[in-house]
């Protein structure tokens, strides 16, 4: 597709400069020669992690590598073609799809989000619930090893013990391969993989998908089993960033979806990002809003507001992005997602009349993927409808929108509007980079590494030591 060919998605800070409570034309104007020096030094870190060079105490982890992938990605593809990692990830997904009705993904946080964020933003809704040919002959997907539910995982084993008659594949995704809850489900999933496939290890083997770093034990494992294929996650690419690696995109090829469009998305971001002035920059635009509102109006929580159901895991996904990058150090926005209007009746009255401490951006959709349904007229009109007869839902949710933001303007309180054309792999690629890039020049605007994530890791030890201490 040419670049010229994609609807971009759009940032508009309007909702936000209302006077005493949000930010001014001048107050972006004057962060505009702090927002490029941070986009020059994500840059700039994108050099150094290309280069021999060493990289400054300071920058350690540095996970710039998912910045130019997806050019990298599209690259090698059309130079290699089928042998490519692109080329690859369709092969395998192709071939998985076509042997197995259901596919488990295991994997946590950055190792999970993704895949989930896809799954439920571009699937049809009840995908796991169709038919073969309703799903578009593509498998049933769902998520465990991100959690250490019991109950959760009995159940997954007994739904696929009940279809004993159909086959089931396994992705296994995770870069360190060490993560305890990865690693215990994979254990029990391929014990019930194993017994479903009888003794056909090589059958069995080949519906284990491994995604993993270059010297974790789960590569270690699945060599040590004979998986016939394993996809690799980059160094330097660090697990939240990585939705563009085969841990974001082996999922997204088994359900279908159109992976190439997903980084020519990224793309669109990457090429704004590098080349347009504040102002005309979404990704140097949300963080300058973002910034200031928090800097200067104490907006530490960031609620993204979603307008629509299928959108609430790529909020999610956010989320995660956002804590674990800039949650450190005493410091950090607090996330959090709704997803409206349904939150409007549980939330909606905190952020509406609660404390001044929220930014609202919007996450908004302008056309919806199927027909609109519209309100028919009915000799029953005790619920006063027909004098809407002929509205849409589509029309009933820009009214809830419009009618939302200027409640909140009417109170001061700012929004801003993020726009996707579509919810397409398109916009979504542009929407998924755009928010990394964003977290990334946050970071370092505040001079705090948005890599890594020393804080979980207390969790995890201790963890580990009470486990092999009992
Ligand atoms: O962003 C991150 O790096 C983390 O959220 C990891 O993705 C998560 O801890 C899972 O790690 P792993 O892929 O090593 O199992």
């Amino acid at each position: 597709m040419k670049e010229s060919e994609i609807s971009e998605i759009t940032y508009s800070p309007s909702g936000a400069m209302i006077r005493a409570t949000g930010v001014s034309a001048a107050d972006l104007a004057w962060l505009s020669t702090r927002l490029v020096a941070a986009r020059n030094e994500v840059l700039d870190d994108l050099a150094l992690w290309h280069s021999d060079g060493a990289v400054p105490k300071e920058k350690i982890p540095l996970d710039a590598g998912f910045i130019d992938l997806p050019e990298r990605l599209l690259d090698e593809h059309a130079k290699r073609g089928e042998n490519s990692e692109l080329g690859r990830i369709q092969a395998a997904a192709g071939r998985l799809a076509g042997q197995v009705d259901r596919v488990v993904v295991l994997g946590i946080g950055g190792s999970y989000m993704g895949a989930r964020a896809l799954f439920e933003a571009c699937c049809r809704p009840y995908h796991n619930e169709l038919d073969r040919i309703g799903r578009g002959m593509h498998p049933r997907m769902y998520f465990e090893g991100n959690n250490v539910d019991n109950d959760a995982v009995t159940g997954l084993l007994r739904l696929l013990g009940q279809h004993g008659h159909e086959r089931w594949g396994l992705v296994v995704i995770s870069k360190s391969g060490g993560t305890l809850e990865t690693a215990v489900a994979f254990r029990i999933f391929l014990e019930a993989l194993r017994e479903s496939c009888g003794d056909d290890v090589e059958k069995c083997n080949s519906l284990i998908l491994p995604v993993t770093g270059q010297k974790s034990r789960l590569r270690s494992l699945s060599t040590a089993l004979g998986c016939p294929e394993m996809f690799s996650i980059p160094e330097g690419v660090g697990g939240r960033f990585s939705i563009f690696t085969a841990v974001g995109l082996l999922p997204a090829a088994l359900l279908g979806l159109d992976i190439t469009k997903l980084l020519e998305g990224a793309a669109v971001t990457n090429r704004r990002f590098c080349n347009s002035p504040p102002g005309e920059n979404p990704v140097l635009d949300y963080v300058g809003v973002c910034h200031l509102m928090e800097q200067r109006r104490g907006a530490n929580t960031r609620v993204l507001s979603a307008w629509g159901k299928g959108l609430e895991a790529v909020g999610l996904w956010y989320d995660q992005l956002l804590a674990e990058s800039l949650g450190k150090d005493g410091q950090g926005a607090l996330p959090l997602t709704v997803v409206n209007t349904r939150d409007l009746h549980s939330r909606g009255q905190q952020h509406q009349d609660g404390r001044r401490d929220k930014l609202i951006t919007n996450l908004i959709v302008e056309t919806p993927k199927s027909e609109p349904l519209a309100i028919k007229p009915s000799t029953l009109n005790q619920d006063r409808l027909n004098e809407l007869a002929g509205k849409t839902l589509p029309d009933i949710l820009k009214a809830a929108i419009a009618g939302t933001n200027r409640a909140y303007a009417d109170d001061h309180r700012p929004t801003a509007d993020i726009r996707l054309p579509k919810v397409d792999e398109s916009s979504l690629g542009q929407l998924f980079q755009m928010l990394m890039l964003a977290t990334a020049v946050e970071g370092r605007l505040l001079g705090i590494n948005p890599y890594g994530q020393p804080g979980v890791e207390a969790y995890k030890s201790n963890m580990n030591d009470i486990l092999r201490a009992q």
